[in-house]
């Protein structure tokens, strides 16, 4: 089984998510798909067949922080993942390594499975150990079995262009290396239909995270049924 999880980011409407939700439940997948819409498009998916998540959550459960989202609130309405630490908030909405982690521990404490983003920009790409190793460096005297990581190279995310099978096996045991063998690893970053089998098949590769795939509802139904 694998781990496929949809980052729709800022997109999508009403109709969209309801559409989604109709043909994405007729979908007999084995894998472990999560959808993570809009916050305010999560109450659409009251009923649907595979598991929610949110993109992003606040490091504190309530209080004076107009316009954030609560990760117990999240949980409340039926979300049981979080992504946090995506490189488009660490780029555009200033999140650092120490901001992700206090969202990481409020998201295990409120019971949601964090799935964490890393991944090294273009011009840091020979320097990816370091780079890797800076953003996790807080988590590791933590207990990881819980948390999801994701590795996605910010280069690689909305480019077309994906890593080779063997970088992303190198990156892949590098990672396992310092976080653990229990701890689940996805890919993310340009993945689409054509390519996520080769991808799922690089070993240590647990499952995928997509963005502009995700948005397609027959691209995401073809890779919701690939091999479990
Ligand atoms: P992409 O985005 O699949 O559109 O490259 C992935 C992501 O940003 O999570």
């Amino acid at each position: 089984m694998k781990i496929i999880v949809a980052n729709w980011k800022m997109n999508g409407t009403v109709a969209f998510a309801d559409r989604f939700i109709e043909e994405i439940n007729l979908v007999d997948s084995k894998n472990l798909a999560v959808v993570c819409p809009p916050a305010a498009l999560i109450g659409r998916f009251r009923d649907f067949r595979y598991k929610i998540g949110a993109q992003n959550c606040f490091s504190e459960n309530e209080g004076a922080f107009t316009g954030e989202n609560s990760p117990k609130l999240l949980k409340e309405i039926g979300c049981e993942y979080v992504i946090v630490g995506h490189s488009e908030r660490r780029a555009i909405f200033g999140e650092t390594d120490e901001s992700v982690f206090k969202k990481w521990k409020a998201a295990i404490e409120n019971r949601l499975t964090p799935i964490v983003c890393v991944g090294e920009k273009a011009n840091e790409r020979e320097n990816w150990r370091e780079i890797l190793s800076g953003q996790l460096k807080l988590f590791l005297n933590e207990t990881l079995s819980e948390t999801i990581f994701a590795y996605e190279p910010v280069w690689s995310i909305g480019t077309g262009v994906i890593p080779t099978k063997e970088s992303i096996e190198t990156v892949f045991e590098f990672l396992k290396e310092l976080l653990g063998n229990q701890t689940r690893l996805l890919y993310g970053g340009s993945v689409n239909s054509q390519n996520a089998e080769q991808i799922l098949n690089c070993k240590n590769v647990s499952g995928l995270l997509i963005g502009g795939a995700s948005l397609k509802i027959d691209e995401f139904k073809k890779i919701m049924e690939m091999k479990r």
